[in-house]
């Protein structure tokens, strides 16, 4: 059987999905799973292949497009907004009948918790401080089980703040909004779009990824220094900076849960056993690169 004849099911093909269908469609017969009958059509209109299943409510007789040769399922819906499971995930284990070779799941670097700065690599503990962590925390083990009883492959990426062309928040900082002092702010990672979906082709295709990798550009700069730097190529006036005490009361409690935890997230296993080259391992240069695209 030849590469492409075998089906890749993107569940979730937002941001990420979108360009990790173009990078894929070369090589393999790609569907793309939404929600919505708009986002379907959006990318219907573009070529992709598309199928729309709402995991928030699934009726009777639904199912998720699959075939005999089934490559890989990527997950990238995000879990629900609420509670400490995801429900979303559960409901698609459920619906997916037919084993792929493997599976990839999107995680987030939340599950680490507050290392106050310590660098962690994929054998520390999870320690979720927040119940959006705790969600991605079960899904991780969800996708475990699932894989474990069907003999899947299985790939849990796990991903920090994801920037890009369109993804910077050029908007607000025009508006002027703050950030942390400098000398306050918490340090962590962060991942360029076009090197994530790197992440996710290596994950599918070499045959030795399986279990937990880190995804990161590896420097371990706070949020604070990579929008300064946003703005000095983008020609904004920089941010004005605030202490973490102002902060608390003005910032939003989402922007702060972010801000309360710091972690240097450590790439290695990521370069060297999953086999991405980070096209944008410089900040700078990958900031450039999204102002650009
Ligand atoms: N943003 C970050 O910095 C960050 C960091 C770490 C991890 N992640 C994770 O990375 C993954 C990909 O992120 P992204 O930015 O590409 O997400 P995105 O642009 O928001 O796309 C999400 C996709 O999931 C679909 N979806 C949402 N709810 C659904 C439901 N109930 N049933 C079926 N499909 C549903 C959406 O369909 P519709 O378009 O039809 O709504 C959309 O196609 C997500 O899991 C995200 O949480 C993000």
């Amino acid at each position: 059987m030849t590469d492409a004849r075998r089906h890749i099911l993107i569940a979730g093909c937002g941001y990420v999905g979108r360009r990790l269908y173009a990078r894929l469609a070369e090589r393999f017969d790609v569907t793309a799973l939404v929600r919505t009958a708009h986002s379907a059509s959006m990318l219907a209109a573009e070529g992709f292949r598309t199928a729309t299943l709402d995991l928030d409510r699934i009726r009777a007789g639904a199912s998720v497009p699959e075939r005999l040769e089934q490559e890989s399922i990527v997950y990238l819906v995000p879990p629900p907004a609420f509670g400490e499971s995801d429900l979303r995930l559960d409901r698609f284990l459920q619906l997916a009948t037919v084993p792929p070779k493997s599976f990839v799941y999107v995680s987030t670097t939340g599950v680490y918790g507050d290392t106050g700065g310590a660098p962690v690599d994929e054998s520390a503990p999870v320690n979720p401080r927040t119940d959006r962590a705790r969600r991605r925390v079960t899904a991780e083990e969800m996708t475990r089980v699932w894989c474990t009883e069907r003999r899947v492959r299985r790939v849990v990426l796990r991903v920090p703040g994801i920037y890009g062309p369109g993804r910077l928040p050029l908007e607000r900082m025009r508006k002027g909004e703050a950030i942390v002092r400098e000398d306050e702010a918490g340090i962590s990672n962060r991942i360029h779009v076009d090197d994530l979906v790197s992440a996710c082709v290596a994950a599918i295709t070499n045959p030795e990824a399986r279990g937990v990798y880190n995804i990161s550009d590896g420097a371990a700069i706070s949020s604070s220094t990579f929008l300064l730097k946003v703005a000095e190529l983008a020609g904004i006036p920089p941010p004005p900076q605030v202490s973490m005490v102002e902060a608390q009361l003005t910032f939003t409690p989402d922007r702060l849960s972010f801000l309360s935890e710091s972690r240097h997230v450590l790439n290695e296993r990521m370069r060297k056993h999953l086999g991405v080259k980070l096209k944008y391992a410089d900040y700078a240069q990958g900031i450039r690169a999204s102002l650009e695209g």
